[in-house]
């Protein structure tokens, strides 16, 4: 409704400039222009709106606010283009002004959304290109459960972004570079050779396990320490043998990462850490001609203003080693320098997302502290970390394997798909139904792939997770499987003969029943989610909203009749019908959550 809310907001200003011209333009002077204070109504009872402007014009008027929003009341009733969206104003309270919206207008923008494949959601003005950095695993290392996370996450907050008409690069940020490298290869020389010369000589469980070794020796074993740092050299140096296994062992990790984006339909597009090599020494270069950069026991660094470690003293940020190597925060640096430049040098981003786990928090707070001190973020682009909690087991611990290991996704996605399955099959059996194995295999897919990443969005995501698969596949409760019945339900309404396929246009709707109204509103409040979403970056916002209209439609089709009532009731609620499935169909799309017809 947040087109509606516009035009009232409007409509109130001119109608307190009409009531109060001085208080007005002396607010204006004063640099604290009046604002009606426009905002939802706090329970149904008062209506659609509230606006509370009246009271701060109290004490600068010395006149009681109910008076003063009696008179603001009468210029809005004096307003044809008012009065046609809404019922009488009713004033409560000290001085609040209750708005209801007419049946009328309340019909007329469930039509435009009925016939607006964007359901009313307006594209958002002044689109601007978005980085957002996300799911950026470590090549070598198996993707852990904190990937998912970031994976399923950024992936809704870019398809959100997406519809609104940004454009979104969603850039994979692989750990491919580093002394890992030098290690991994050094080891590999010795114990598998094959796997730096041969493609898929080696599986990327196994590499996993290479890695493994790999580091405990690099731990334990100054020999090893040093051939590995000589293998890094001559890997960054260009050396065409070394490239030619780092690539090798790149390309096994990708293609394991990609079979998993594929199977959860999610987009990436791969630029590395190693991308930003070429790149270190002017990210160095530029720090040392700002002034920014000093040297700390051989290290340079940037000192960081307002973070302090434990002595009280301000902490460093160390951009190159006193072995002349770079890091972590050296890669980053260079990587959102090169998102805010203008292209062809840079992406030109006017936003720049990171997805990660809470942890790295103090990282990107220094990494963007240094980048805006440097003058690489441009005048009112805007920098975010989105933090998350951990992903626990049902015991509140870490989550893992009964054996003690580590949770593999792909096992992980299986089980899901798996536990979907058996209970698909059980549900049948009990309803007595028959159906193909196609059908079982594709919905116990949808639903269990569903069910994984709907559980992580509709948590804050700044909390920590409780990984269950119980609670995940419920049919009950906010849970994926509950939200994919009711676009199931609605399907089964136009099988057994209700059109949902036409527009009948406002003239048409006819509502009566507070089930209806109830309904009509939550329906509307979609568009305002959605920018929400946007801005606040909390995809479980949306998944609420979702959750809500679910349960608001359940309740209509409950206690309302839709297919047995008489016209034109009849031709209203299967318009409701309708709206709430498409509603729900946007709402889990952009979720990345695929709907059913039938389950
Ligand atoms: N590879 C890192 C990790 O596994 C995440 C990278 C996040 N993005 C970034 N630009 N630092 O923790």
């Amino acid at each position: 409704m947040l087109s509606i809310a516009h035009a009232l907001d409007q409509q109130l200003r001119a109608a307190m400039e009409r009531a109060f011209p001085e208080a007005c333009e002396a607010a204006r002077q004063a640099g604290a222009p009046l604002s009606p204070q426009l905002a939802p109504a706090s329970k149904p009872e008062f209506g659609d709106f509230q606006a509370n402007g009246a009271l701060p014009l109290a004490r600068p008027l010395k006149r009681a606010p109910r008076q003063i929003a009696t008179a603001i009341v009468e210029q809005l009733q004096a307003d044809p283009a008012f009065q046609a969206l809404c019922e009488p104003p009713e004033i409560a309270g000290p001085g609040f002004i209750n708005l209801t919206l007419r049946s009328t207008t309340l019909a007329a923008e469930v039509a435009r959304r009925l016939a607006d494949p964007r359901l009313g959601v307006a594209p958002a003005e002044g689109a601007a290109p978005v980085v957002l950095d996300f799911s950026s695993p470590n090549i070598a290392k198996e993707m852990h459960v904190g990937h998912l996370r970031s994976t399923i996450i950024g992936d809704s907050l870019a398809r959100v972004l997406e519809f609104r008409g940004h454009p979104v690069r969603r850039l994979n940020h692989v750990g491919d570079w580093g002394t890992q490298f030098g290690m991994l290869i050094t080891h590999l020389k010795q114990v598998a050779p094959d796997a730096l010369t041969t493609a898929d000589a080696v599986d990327l469980g196994d590499l996993v396990v290479f890695y493994r070794q790999a580091k405990q020796r690099f731990d334990g074993d100054p020999a090893f320490q040093e051939a590995s740092r000589e293998e890094v050299v001559r890997l960054q140096s260009g050396d065409a043998l070394s490239l030619k296994a780092w690539g090798l062992l790149c390309e096994q990790s990708r293609r394991e990462f990609q079979r998993l984006y594929d199977r959860l339909d999610i987009r990436l597009e791969e630029r590395g850490e190693s991308f930003y090599n070429p790149l270190l020494e002017a990210v160095v270069e530029d720090l040392r001609s700002t002034g920014l950069l000093v040297e700390d026991q051989g290290a340079q660094c940037v000192f960081l203003e307002g973070i302090t470690g434990k002595d009280g003293q301000p902490l460093p940020l160390i951009v190159q080693k006193s072995d002349g190597g770079y890091n972590y925060a050296t890669t980053d640096l260079a990587a959102i320098r090169y998102r805010f430049a203008a292209a062809p040098e840079g992406d030109g981003a006017r936003r720049v997302i990171y997805v990660t786990d809470a942890g790295q928090a103090s990282h990107f707070a220094a990494v963007f502290q240094v980048a805006r001190r440097a003058g690489w973020i441009p005048e009112g682009a805007s920098v975010e970390h989105v933090p998350f909690g951990l992903v626990q087991g049902e015991d509140g611990k870490k989550l893992k394997t009964r054996s003690g290991d580590t949770v593999r996704l792909r096992d992980l996605l299986d089980e899901a798909v798996e536990r979907a399955e058996a209970d698909l099959r059980r549900r049948l059996q009990e309803e007595e139904r028959q159906e193909e194995e196609a059908f079982i295999r594709h919905v116990a897919t949808t639903v269990g792939l569903a069910a994984v990443k709907y559980a992580d969005l509709s948590q804050n995501r700044n909390t920590n997770y409780q990984f269950s698969f119980d609670r995940m596949l419920a049919l009950q409760g906010n849970t994926a499987p509950y939200l994919l019945y009711a676009v199931v339900r609605i399907a089964g309404i136009a099988r057994r003969g209700g059109d949902l396929g036409a527009d009948p246009g406002a003239a048409v709707l006819r509502f009566t029943e507070p089930q209806e109204w109830a309904l009509t509103r939550q329906l509307l409040q979609m568009d305002a989610v959605i920018e929400e979403v946007e801005h606040d970056l909390l995809p479980n916002r949306l998944c609420a909203f979702l959750f809500e209209l679910c349960q608001v439609f359940n309740r209509f089709y409950d206690q309302v009749p839709v297919l047995k009532a008489d016209e034109p009731a009849r031709t209203s609620r299967l318009a409701l019908c309708r709206l709430t499935a498409d509603t729900l169909r946007l709402g889990l799309g952009l979720l990345g959550i695929a709907t059913l017809e039938r389950m």
